[in-house]
């Protein structure tokens, strides 16, 4: 899949505000680089958020639904003509941005600066007419360019234009890392390479905004949000997208009844359990997109699993998709998980680099089973940091000492307060190097004493395990559930035992010495292309008992020459 780059520079602001405390004085810290070199030195405490441009997640939400709402996506001819194209769309009305996207075909993401140039688009818009075959005729803002006159055109860059939409395989990213020239440069680099671009998320927008058509039909005050690594500020290109279907913000929820004369409510369904609502919604939406929705194959209602969902692939934007409702605890933990890729750089360097890492190495997986989750990964990369000392991240009691009467949350009885206005947060001045810090996470988790204690990022302490289960790392808002219950003990065995050979293999000079700029060997893997090579990795077992070799070839000739010299003495 390829997008072109019409517009935009990269979603992260390239460079972030902080102030140091008791001097007042602003430093721009370039994110790029070394980000966080630039900070702190000489100082007890950072003023943790001060970023021109930073917003809160509900900001990017609300900016993002906005966005996509006047937005409409179309299939193109591959051969489109960009200007004639434009000049056709823009009979509707100004654009505001528009790019192109290749997937099984190429496609174009328009933007109009106001929503009546959908409504313009539509009216000129025809239902196709074939003879052998039926059409649902529902209207959506997913619409087909058709032949006229334009394919033919010559002028098509699409070739130039278009960037891959999907990460670069693992090999080329190997190649491209290895001629960094040292590991807190590969950290970044992988990071910029995987993360979200903003036209990719602005695509994920879209599809929810799309979804959302469809599940107006039931109920038009309804929203669709994305969560999950679509925006929590983690997600690699490529990532599913989880939606949520969000019913709060319908009219008549909170208000409130005289207390006498006449009133009126609605007359509505009743249902056992609130559960069982959120069951039927996502059975007639499912139905609905399976039947209705343009572009949306494979559907799968999967009701009875604890968070029930609907499961399909939107063709048109190459996402594997993930429909629920009523689930505003996954909401905060996305909203809790961005907060913390926020506060400071490294914790998103270092994110993308273990579930990389964790994926080079099949200890995730796409498929569902026993493997640690990438939500796991980063809770387990959260709590590490959290250990740290000083810590970089503060706990999540702290951030909910610091919430202020706005940011009380509780759902479903569960405690989900925490501070929203980063500027609150106080930062300690920790200066460690990524490096440093990727190397002190396999170290931490080779030796982390899995089989009494749990990982717990509320408390920032680990805590005795209330169940057996071989991993446990506490949900931080649903406290008495485990997120990652699905473990078994072969892959947290697994994880461990990859974490103490990377560990291993990040302290060998042989693996650290940049080899960047030295022609010959510039592509031969070092650093951390070295710890995504599982044959490396795998490796390591025969390469230490090797390096064991000369001490116990040493203690073999140490008793040849005690022998020796015994005999000598006899003699
Ligand atoms: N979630 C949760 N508790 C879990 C699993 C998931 O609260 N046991 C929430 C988290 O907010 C998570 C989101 O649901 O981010 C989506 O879950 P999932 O798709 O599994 O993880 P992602 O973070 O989106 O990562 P990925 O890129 O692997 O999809
Ligand atoms: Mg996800």
């Amino acid at each position: 899949m390829r997008i072109s780059v019409s517009f935009g520079a990269a979603m992260a602001s390239p460079f972030a505000v902080c102030r140091l405390k008791g001097r007042g004085i602003l430093v721009k810290c370039l994110q790029k680089v070394d980000p966080f070199l630039h900070r702190n030195i000489g100082t007890d405490v950072v003023a943790a958020r001060e970023r021109h441009g930073c917003k809160s997640l509900y900001a990017v939400q609300a900016e993002g639904q906005e966005q996509a709402e006047r937005s409409v996506l179309i299939s193109c001819h591959s051969r489109t003509n960009e200007k004639k194209f434009l000049k056709y769309i823009s009979r509707h009305g100004d654009i505001k941005k528009y790019f192109f996207y290749e997937s099984y075909g190429l496609y174009a993401v328009v933007e109009f600066a106001n929503r009546e140039s959908v409504a313009s688009l539509f009216e000129g818009a025809a239902i196709p007419s074939v003879s052998h075959e039926s059409m649902v005729p529902f209207k959506s803002r997913l619409l087909s360019l058709r032949n006229i006159g334009l394919a033919d055109s010559t002028n098509q860059q699409s070739g130039q234009q278009c960037q891959p939409q999907t990460p670069i395989p693992i090999n080329e990213l190997i190649q491209r890392l290895s001629k960094e020239e040292s590991i807190d440069q590969q950290i970044t680099s992988l990071t910029d390479v995987y993360q979200l671009t903003q036209e990719n998320s602005r695509l994920r927008f879209l599809v929810c905004s799309l979804l959302k058509d469809i599940a107006a039909a039931y109920f038009p005050e309804c929203t669709i949000k994305p969560f999950g690594s679509s925006v929590n500020g983690f997600g690699k290109l490529g990532c599913d997208l989880d939606m949520f279907l969000d019913l709060d913000g319908i009219s008549g929820r909170n208000a409130s009844m005289p207390k006498s004369g006449l009133s009126l409510e609605y007359q509505m369904k009743r249902a056992s359990s609130e559960r069982a609502v959120t069951q039927s919604i996502l059975s007639v939406i499912g139905e609905c997109v399976d039947q209705f929705g343009p572009g949306c194959v494979g559907v799968q209602k999967i009701l009875n699993a604890r968070c029930p969902l609907v499961r399909f692939a939107h063709q048109p934007s190459g996402f594997q998709c993930d429909l629920t409702a009523n689930n505003r605890v996954a909401m905060k933990s996305t909203e809790l998980l961005y907060l913390y890729g926020e506060l400071d750089p490294r914790v998103r360097c270092l994110v993308f680099t273990v579930r990389c890492w964790a994926r080079a190495h099949g200890i995730t997986s796409s498929i569902p089973g026993a493997w640690i989750t990438n939500f796991s990964l980063t809770v387990m990369l959260l709590f590490f940091l959290q250990r740290r000392s000083p810590p970089i991240i503060p706990t999540l009691d702290h951030l909910r000492d610091l919430a202020g009467p706005a940011d009380k949350s509780v759902i479903e009885g569960n405690d989900c307060t925490f501070v929203s206005d980063f500027s609150k947060i106080q930062l300690q001045s920790n200066t460690e190097t990524l490096e440093q810090l990727l190397c002190e996470f396999f170290e931490f988790y080779a030796t982390f004493t899995f089989s009494r204690m749990s990982i717990n990022i509320r408390k920032g302490k680990e805590q005795n395990k209330p169940e057996v289960a071989p991993l446990h790392i506490q949900n931080p808002f649903e406290t008495s559930l485990n997120v990652s219950k699905n473990v078994n003990a072969t892959q947290l065995d697994r994880f461990v035992a990859l974490c103490q050979e990377s560990s291993w293999l990040l302290q060998q000079s042989e693996t650290n010495a940049p080899r960047g700029g030295n022609k010959e060997k510039a592509s031969k893997p070092w650093g951390l292309a070295t710890l995504l090579l599982p044959s490396q990795v795998a490796g390591i077992k025969s390469r230490k008992k090797r390096k064991r070799e000369p001490a116990s070839e040493r203690i073999k000739s140490l008793l040849e020459s005690l022998k020796n010299t015994n005999q000598q003495q006899k003699s």
